[in-house]
């Protein structure tokens, strides 16, 4: 299969996504390298990774400290001699108005999904120059794409994601570095119980849209197929990509319906 042998690490492998994607990956029999903090989920994960793969290790790393995260890129390099790919998927979501949270917040959505996946590229990207290639996955988000509701600091730092790394896609430094940036649109995970809400604490509770949303696992898979083909940029939704071609095509309706969205 496409990913036997090849050494992959995932960050936010704890839950949801990264946990579902790690899944997919062990059962191609890659070595995977499972990243986040809470070291129990990790452990529950690669347990479950290890009766499909007999490789999985995992490395503790808050991707928003830069010594973790150098530490983690280190450790993680060291397991097998190598990474083929980099799946940057730790994140955390927001549920509050623009108006009421505070720049502290914001600067707290950016550290995580921004400048975490940041960091990490940059601490292997001279390993990928030295390795003459790889791969980065970005799961970036619908969000990245339009702005909604709810989620100002978290639409930014998608936003952010989706520049740097197509600007890397544009550069182009390494030719066999191969990078694709996913964005799905509601997908059902717990990613709302950790949402970060005006003041920075955790929204605590699953938004009962989230519960409409994708499968994870099939989101998962839809990842995986992208991951496979080496797609530049892969959408995964449903009502979010009516509301993007209504953003570029008829910008009245978008903003109607997006104001009511939460
Ligand atoms: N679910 C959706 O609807 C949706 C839609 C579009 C995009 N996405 C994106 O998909 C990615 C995964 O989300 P999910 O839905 O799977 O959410 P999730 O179930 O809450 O998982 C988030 C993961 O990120 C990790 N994480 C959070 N903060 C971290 C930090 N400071 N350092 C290291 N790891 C951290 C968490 O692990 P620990 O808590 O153990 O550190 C967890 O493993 C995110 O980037 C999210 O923005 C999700």
């Amino acid at each position: 299969m496409h990913y036997t042998d090849k050494v992959i690490l995932i960050t936010g492998a704890s839950s949801g996504i990264g946990h579902e994607l790690a899944l997919l990956l062990a059962k191609e029999k890659a070595r995977l390298i499972l990243a986040a903090r809470n070291q129990a989920a990790l452990e529950a994960v690669r347990n479950q990774c290890l009766s499909y793969t007999p490789w999985c290790e995992i490395v503790l790393m808050d991707v928003t400290d830069e010594a973790q995260v150098q530490e983690g890129a280190r450790r993680a390099l060291q397991f097998f001699g190598k990474i083929d790919v980099l799946v940057n998927n730790a994140g955390v979501t927001q549920r509050s108005k623009l108006i009421d949270t505070s720049v502290a917040a914001v600067r707290q959505l950016m550290e995580v999904n921004f400048f975490g996946a940041v960091m990490l590229t940059q601490a292997l990207l001279p390993h990928f120059r030295a390795q003459g290639g790889g791969q980065i996955i970005i799961i970036s988000s619908m969000a990245g794409l339009m702005g909604y509701p709810w989620r100002s600091g978290y639409n930014a730092a998608k936003h952010a994601l989706q520049g740097y790394f197509e600007t890397l896609q544009t550069e182009n430094p390494i030719p066999k570095l191969y990078t694709t940036i996913i964005c799905p649109g509601r997908v059902r995970t717990p990613i709302t119980y950790s949402a970060i809400t005006a003041n920075g604490e955790a929204y605590g509770k699953m938004d009962p849209k989230q519960v409409k949303g994708l499968s994870v696992a099939l989101c998962a898979q839809r990842i995986l197929k992208a991951m496979h083909k080496r797609k530049k940029m892969v959408l995964i939704a449903r009502e979010e990509r009516i509301l993007l071609w209504f953003k570029r095509y008829f910008p009245p309706l978008f903003y109607m319906i997006a104001r009511k969205g939460n």
